[in-house]
This record gives C-alpha cells, sequence and structure tokens, in this order.
C-alpha cells in the first residue's frame, strides 16, 4: 500500500456517518470515493454538507464497489443491514469497517469473521470508546494492579435518548444497539472474556421504545471476576455519562469513576481495625489529543493496519466476544436462567 491513498467507499449515510466523515476527511491517507444509500437523498446531503464532489453517489452498494473497486468500505448501515453489505464487500476484495454491533446475530457475525480470515482482510468494529483518553487511562491504572486484582466490576448505564427511527422498533434495543459499548468497555477495562451470564430485560410502563429499553445482567467473567451491568435507555433525568458509571472491587482497594474525568481510588492501607484505613490513589490519564479520540483514533488505526498489515484493536475475531455478552443475555433474558457465553 505504501503512500498511496486507501480509497473508501461509506455505505450507510444517515446520522452516524457525519462522526466518520469528519475525520475521514482530515486524513491524508483516505480517499472517499463514494457514499451510498438506500435513500439517494441522505448520500446527496452527506456530500453537499462536506462539499463532496466528483464522488459516486448511489442507492446500491455492489453496483458502487464493482465500479470504484475500493480497498476499503466505512459500513455505517443500520444492524441488520451489516452482515450482507460486510459478505459482500469481503467477497469483493475489501477491507472493512463496520459500525457497532458487528452482526444482528451470532450465526451470522461467525460468518462474517470467518469470510475475513479466508480473504485475509481486516474486518473490525467502531467501537470507539476504546479510544478515548479517559478509558485508557483507567484500563492502565487497572491493568497496573494499583487496587490489587479485581473481583466486581459495576456498571451504571440511564440515559433517557429519544432517537427516534429504527431503535423505537428495534427488539432488544438496549442490549443490541448500546450495551454493546459496556460490554465491551468491561471487557478491555478487566482484561478478562466472558463466561456466563443471568439476565433480565423488560420494557418498563411509560418507555417510548417498543422493545427491551432496560436490563440488568451479572456475567461471571474469566479470573473470577463478576461483572454486573444496569442500564436503561428511558430513564429520565439524573443520566448517566455515554460511558457510564463504574466501580472496581479489587483485593486491595476500590475506585468508582463517571466514564469522564472524575475518578476516585483507595487503597487499604491499615491492617487493623473493623474498617481498614485506606489512602487515596491518584490516577493520571493520558494527554489529549485533537482529534485522536473516539472514531477519529480508530479510523485511523484501521488505516494504518490495511497500510502495514496488522490488526486494529477492535478486530471483528475479538470483538465477537462482547458481541457474544450481547447475545448471551438476550438468552437469558428469554429463557429466564444463567447461560454460558461462547462464540466459536
Ligand atoms: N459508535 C457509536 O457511538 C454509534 C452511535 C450511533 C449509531 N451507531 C451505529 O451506527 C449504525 C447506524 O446508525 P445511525 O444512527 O446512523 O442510523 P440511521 O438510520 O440514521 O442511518 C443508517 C443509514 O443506513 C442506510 N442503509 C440501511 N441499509 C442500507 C443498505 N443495505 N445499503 C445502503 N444504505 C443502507 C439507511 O438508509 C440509513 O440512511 C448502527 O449500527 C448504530 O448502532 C454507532
Amino acid at each position: 500500500m505504501g503512500n498511496s491513498k486507501i480509497k473508501v467507499v461509506v455505505i450507510g449515510c444517515g446520522g452516524i456517518s457525519r462522526a466518520w466523515l469528519i475525520p475521514a476527511l482530515k486524513e491524508k491517507d483516505i480517499e472517499i470515493a463514494g457514499l451510498v444509500d438506500i435513500r439517494r437523498n441522505a448520500a446527496e446531503e452527506k456530500a453537499n454538507e462536506f462539499k463532496l464532489k466528483n464522488v459516486f453517489i448511489g442507492t446500491e452498494y455492489r453496483e458502487a464497489i464493482k465500479k470504484i473497486k475500493p480497498d476499503a468500505i466505512f459500513n455505517c448501515t443500520t444492524p441488520e443491514a451489516h452482515y450482507e453489505t460486510t459478505m459482500f464487500a469481503l467477497k469483493y476484495g475489501c477491507h472493512v469497517l463496520v459500525e457497532k454491533p458487528l452482526a444482528d446475530s451470532m450465526k451470522r457475525a461467525k460468518e462474517m469473521v470467518e469470510e475475513a480470515e479466508k480473504r485475509s482482510k481486516i474486518l473490525a468494529v467502531i467501537q470507539n470508546r476504546r479510544y478515548y483518553n479517559y478509558i485508557r487511562g483507567v484500563q492502565k491504572f487497572l491493568s497496573a494492579k494499583k487496587i490489587g486484582n479485581l473481583t466486581t466490576v459495576n456498571s451504571e448505564f440511564y440515559i433517557g435518548a429519544h432517537f427516534g427511527g429504527f431503535r423505537d422498533q428495534m427488539e432488544h434495543v438496549l442490549l443490541v444497539d448500546m450495551a454493546i459499548h459496556t460490554f465491551d468497555m468491561a471487557r478491555f477495562l478487566t482484561g478478562s472474556d466472558p463466561v456466563s451470564v443471568y439476565c433480565h430485560e423488560w420494557n418498563p410502563h411509560g418507555s417510548w421504545y417498543t422493545h427491551g429499553a432496560s436490563a440488568h445482567a451479572i456475567f461471571e467473567m474469566t479470573g473470577g471476576i463478576v461483572y454486573t451491568y444496569l442500564g436503561s435507555w428511558c430513564s429520565e433525568g439524573i443520566n448517566t455519562t455515554w460511558a457510564g458509571n463504574w466501580r472496581f472491587i479489587g483485593e486491595k482497594g476500590s475506585a468508582i469513576w463517571n466514564g469522564m474525568e472524575k475518578f476516585e481510588a483507595q487503597k487499604v492501607t491499615g491492617r487493623t481495625g473493623f474498617i481498614r484505613k485506606t489512602r487515596q490513589l491518584k490516577i493520571s490519564f493520558p494527554e489529549r489529543k485533537e482529534n485522536s479520540e473516539g472514531h477519529y483514533g480508530l479510523i485511523r488505526e484501521f488505516i494504518h493496519c490495511i497500510k502495514t498489515d496488522n490488526k486494529p484493536m477492535t478486530v471483528a475475531s475479538d470483538n465477537i466476544k462482547s458481541l457474544a455478552m450481547v447475545f448471551g443475555a438476550i438468552e437469558s433474558a428469554r429463557l429466564k436462567k444463567q447461560v454460558k457465553i461462547k462464540w466459536e
């Protein structure tokens, strides 16, 4: 690939595509060669907004891929369209960066991972939270074992989000469309993988979603860690941050984090007494650099990996473990019992 630009077609030009086009157009190694959406006006609007002249605009991704022969696809379609669009692009020899969730079923996700491996192409997922300096700082703090080995992790996600659009009718909307971010964060922060889950999912009275706007789930993770998720997308008032509120309990102390800059940790120092003495621990977050977090960081890493024949952190063969937490939770809620989590 050397110094040549990576030719990209964007499929799906709805709400989130802006968060891709802003960083992509700042990257000197990317050429946006096409914009595709089944709603032609959505593709045209993005072309106008970003003053993209001489780019292919169309409604048919197959035609665009055959005509342009892009190196990579930025897949910003709705979750149920991720499978067919990604499979076609991989078969046609493109690398694919796809919006979360990787797929709308484990069966499809596995096929996508296999296809990417068979074709030696990169398939990675926009799990943009991993590219924020705050989460990187907390991950570094925890992995340095400053509060000892982790035993217990709780996260709370409460946002009253009025999107309109596909989410209003989506089944398991919180688990499939949002909890994937939090579950992936839990894996990243703890360095552990899921083993089993018990989940209760429901749609509270007054919910403006059709299905599954709330869920509570208890995961057993490798290393004996228990991770508990409490979440709702229809809780009005006192919202958490998008990254959620977290509590980490280690063998030697505890930490709480608001998903942004507020972090507090205490390590036990006393050896006697009913409640042992503790001391405050400090955290240093990596410096915030302009145009490097979230979608910026991930898109840049993806392009770099294409050029250097490497794999990004959110490669689908690993991300499928976070997706397995989603579908494990759904299965548990359906069966009303604890289930093992599998991704192979
Ligand atoms: N990473 C994040 O933080 C984040 C935030 C919001 C949304 N998302 C994800 O981004 C994806 C899209 O969400 P959105 O909010 O932009 O939805 P949206 O409905 O605004 O946009 C999706 C677009 O895809 C188009 N589309 C669907 N099927 C297509 C196909 N076969 N070919 C071409 N175009 C097709 C639709 O017409 C629509 O314009 C979802 O997977 C969602 O979960 C991620």
